[in-house]
């Protein structure tokens, strides 16, 4: 782990108490896992106008990411973090807790998708399946393990993963990425089941196609309107309709839901996980 685009101190925003300023968020310290770009830079900004804190972990540099969140006032610190290593992930875990001085939030979001090769299963090399479970599967169960004794401190957190509502009705031609997301929500539930007694709530939410800014350039606009044409609410679905359904699960106002798969899908398919 280096603290790489970042030297890993806490800048911006006054710390304090949990909601005192009216901001759902305010006074948590949220830690978002692939907060560089797309629908992790979103969900980063969105909690940061909310009040939280933002640690962002990514392989990926995260300057613009920690100037969007600074700019809504508040604090922020990022760190090159592979989030399918233990090690690492414990490590940086722990110096978010030092500089931070807490976690309150853990926001599973780093994945691979869009840059995932289409084809049929019995053509998948097991080296990349094995790769996309990691990236997408084990960093959830990574990441969330080494949360949890800093959640346990405090007697309480949230943690949302980022699942797909893919999981729903399958897909064909992608069945490590279709499998990968279908554990993370069923971990959902038994890892809700587990922490509950601590205080702590776990929900996922399963986006239908975002149109990010990289979805945008590698999956044609025809396809992209297709897939929306089919859902109750025909429109294309934006990072900031995800992002706006994980600050609510990481809010107090979401205080009793959990073990839940939220889909934000216009309605494409509903619920059965
Ligand atoms: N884009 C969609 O249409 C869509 C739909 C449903 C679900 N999702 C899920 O939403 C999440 C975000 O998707 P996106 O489209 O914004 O993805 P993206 O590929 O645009 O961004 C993913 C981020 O994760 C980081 N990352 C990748 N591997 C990592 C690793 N090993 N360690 C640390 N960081 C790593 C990348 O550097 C990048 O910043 C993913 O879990 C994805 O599966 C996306």
């Amino acid at each position: 782990m280096s603290s790489g685009d970042s030297d890993g101190s806490v800048r911006g925003g006054q710390e304090s108490p949990s909601g005192a300023d009216g901001r759902p968020l305010a006074g948590q310290v949220v830690v978002v896992t692939g907060g560089a770009r797309a629908i992790g830079r979103e969900i980063a900004v969105r909690i940061a106008a909310a009040g939280a804190a933002v640690a962002i972990l990514d392989l990926e540099n995260s300057e613009e990411t920690i100037e969007a969140v600074r700019s809504r006032g508040a604090e922020a610190m990022a760190l090159r973090a592979d989030v399918s290593d233990p090690e690492t992930v414990g490590q940086a875990m722990s110096t978010v807790a030092g500089l931070m001085g807490r976690i309150d939030g853990l926001v599973n979001n780093a994945g691979l998708y869009v840059s995932l090769e289409r084809r049929p299963f019995w053509e998948i090399p097991a080296e990349e399946w094995d790769r996309v479970m990691a990236v997408n599967t084990r960093s959830v169960f990574i990441c969330s393990a080494a949360v949890v004794p800093h959640m346990r401190q405090r007697s309480g957190g949230r943690i949302v993963n980022i699942s797909s509502d893919v999981v729903t009705f399958g897909m064909p031609n992608l069945l490590h990425y279709v499998a990968s997301k279908g554990a993370v929500s069923t971990m959902t539930r038994s890892m809700a089941r587990e922490l509950g007694p601590f205080g702590i709530g776990v929900n996922s939410v399963g986006p239908g196609l975002v149109t990010t800014e990289i979805t945008e350039q590698t999956i044609p606009e025809v396809y992209r309107k297709e897939i929306a044409a089919e859902q109750c609410i025909a429109e294309l679905i934006r990072p900031a309709d995800v992002a706006a359904t994980v600050a609510f699960l990481l809010s107090p106002a979401a205080r009793m839901i959990s073990g839940q798969t939220v889909l934000v899908n216009g309605g494409a398919s509903m619920g059965g996980v």
